[in-house]
């Protein structure tokens, strides 16, 4: 026999089943609706939720700041494309790519012409292996850096190593349509814009 507490519980599993089987019956729309009532509150209004502010300089709602700008446009900062791929460089020599042996070198660059490196990490779980765009950028942006301009991918090939899908993903979120140079050990191969390497993006702008 079912004691009441017992009973109480099944009906509890068996409302909070109907009330799940009615959510799922709700289109998209509605439920996006409904995510407006946060449980913590509505984070719409709060600084971190204000996607213009996480990017520096203009104000990155602005459509035309998402513009694909002329190379020379970019560059202003005080490295050139040489020193710039020196750093991707020297940070490659610390790559940990026990797994793949392909070892790869980024540096992006501010404004200010500061260059914050990266190098890629692996794991023996593959998976979870971040790319040395990644690194760099989540080095920069966690020393409080912000308005990139260039960003130097270096890899031991004779080909471009362009950045992968989630990087370009990261690199537009956070630096906007900033110049990517794409070089080997001796020379630079590839000078292009991010919006050529991600030409339909999907970002803050369609959340609005
Ligand atoms: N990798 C990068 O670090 N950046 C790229 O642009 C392409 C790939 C790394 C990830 C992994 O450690 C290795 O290269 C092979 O995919």
């Amino acid at each position: 026999m079912a004691g009441s507490d017992d009973r109480k519980w099944i009906a509890d599993r068996r409302n909070l089943k109907r009330d799940r089987r009615a959510a799922e019956r709700r289109s998209g729309a509605d439920r996006r609706l409904e995510d407006r009532g946060h449980p913590e509150g509505d984070r719409r209004g709060q600084p971190e939720r204000r996607h213009a502010d996480r990017r520096s300089g203009e104000d990155r709602r602005n459509e035309a700041a998402w513009q694909p700008i002329p190379l020379e446009a970019a560059a202003t900062g005080s490295y050139d494309d040489a020193a710039l791929v020196a750093a991707a460089v020297d940070a490659r020599e610390f790559a940990r790519a026990q797994f793949s042996r392909f070892k790869v070198g980024a540096a992006l660059e501010t404004g200010k012409g500061e260059v914050v490196s990266g190098c890629n990490v692996e794991n023996a779980t593959y998976g979870l292996t971040m790319c040395a765009e990644r690194v760099a950028l989540y080095k920069a942006l966690s020393e409080g850096r912000d308005g990139f301009t260039r960003i130097a991918v270096v890899a031991d090939t004779g080909d471009p190593t362009p950045p992968c899908g989630s990087c370009r993903q990261l690199l537009w979120e956070y630096c906007g349509d900033i110049e990517v140079i794409l070089a080997n050990l001796t020379d630079v191969k590839r000078r292009m814009r991010l919006s050529q390497l991600l030409p339909l993006p999907f970002d803050a702008r369609l959340l609005e």
